[in-house]
């Protein structure tokens, strides 16, 4: 059977540690030189922009030896109506993995349906499970034992959220999430998470009040409050993250003294983020966005050798 990575379900917190030394040890000593991935094609399929994910996943692709192929769905037969289902069975049969980005979470899910290859989440509305790694790498660099972190994520329950709960209830490292009761993250994530902690010994907290969520926090993570696909929810959804939601350096102050502060990024300085938090000295945000190489490169080999199939 085919294993995809849509979210962290289906994965063990072993599994995805050993991705993260695999990513790490490449970032120390650099990539393999029999270039394990020579002969291999993968392409990437994109719905919605992006800059990190696309180029982290090319370079990766070309430092194992691959070759990638990425495609906009607009210049695809997709946008012309061919159904997913034909799609999927023809690309099987020329790529070794496909690699997309979506609105509809629900695309990916077909995708993996009918894809013998296996089908990485780029990022959809419901997860982005590729940040997810890179962050926990990050957590891991900088703090050393995840399992004596406490995370605080603050704003929109979103994508990033939710893949950064399921990370942290997976592995075993404390998470609080401050949100708008209106933008909690969905119910079945947090039903997931809590069954989850049972196993990794972690906590999950879930509040609407930023500063009970950072208290003793050791990463202080945000996102923006404006997805993309959301755009024409922009007004009404200031109105509510902001300025409650913002990471200031006054709520940084709460956290401990050593505390870091994450943002998967593209970030909007003065909305979700204080300039001065974002470009100031306890700001992880370059090393998490580098490490999106690193990550995406172990996880491809992961999944395109043994650990692919079970
Ligand atoms: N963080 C992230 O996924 O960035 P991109 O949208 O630039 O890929
Ligand atoms: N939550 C953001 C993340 C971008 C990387 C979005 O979906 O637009």
């Amino acid at each position: 059977m085919v294993r995809h990575f849509l979210d962290f379900e289906g994965y063990t917190a072993e599994e995805i540690l050993h991705i993260i030394d695999m990513a790490i040890n490449f970032k120390r000593k650099g990539y393999p030189d029999n270039k394990p991935l020579s002969g291999k094609s993968v392409v990437l399929i994109f719905e919605k922009p992006s800059t990190r994910t696309r180029v982290s996943f090319q370079v990766a692709i070309t430092k194992l030896g691959g070759e990638s192929i990425p495609l906009s769905v607009s210049e695809m037969q997709l946008s012309r109506g061919e159904p997913i289902s034909d799609t999927m069975r023809v690309l099987s049969a020329y790529v070794d993995a496909v690699v997309a980005r979506v609105y509809k979470h629900e695309t990916l899910s077909e995708m993996a349906k009918y894809s013998s290859v296996p089908v990485i989440n780029a990022l959809s509305d419901r997860f982005h499970p590729c940040q997810g790694l890179a962050d926990i790498m990050t957590i891991k660099e900088l703090k050393g034992d995840i399992h004596s972190v406490k995370v605080a994520y603050v704003g929109d329950g979103n994508n990033v959220c939710n893949s950064l709960i399921q990370a942290c209830s997976l592995l075993g490292v404390r998470i609080a999430v401050a949100s708008p009761k209106e933008y909690q993250p969905p119910e079945t994530v947090i039903t997931q998470a809590k069954e989850w902690v049972k196993k990794s010994g972690s906590l999950i907290e879930l509040t609407e009040n930023p500063e009970d969520a950072v208290r003793d926090a050791d990463v202080v993570y945000t996102d923006v409050f404006v997805s993309m696909g959301q755009e024409e929810e922009r007004e009404k959804r200031l109105k509510i993250f902001y300025p409650k939601y913002k990471v200031t350096e006054r709520l940084m102050s709460l956290a401990k003294p050593d505390a870091i502060f994450m943002h998967c990024l593209p970030a909007h300085r003065e909305e979700e983020v204080e300039a001065s938090v974002i470009n100031g000295e306890r700001s992880a945000v370059w090393q998490q966005a580098a490490n999106r190489l690193h990550t995406e490169a172990a996880l491809l080999l992961y999944l395109l050798q043994d650990g692919g199939r079970f």
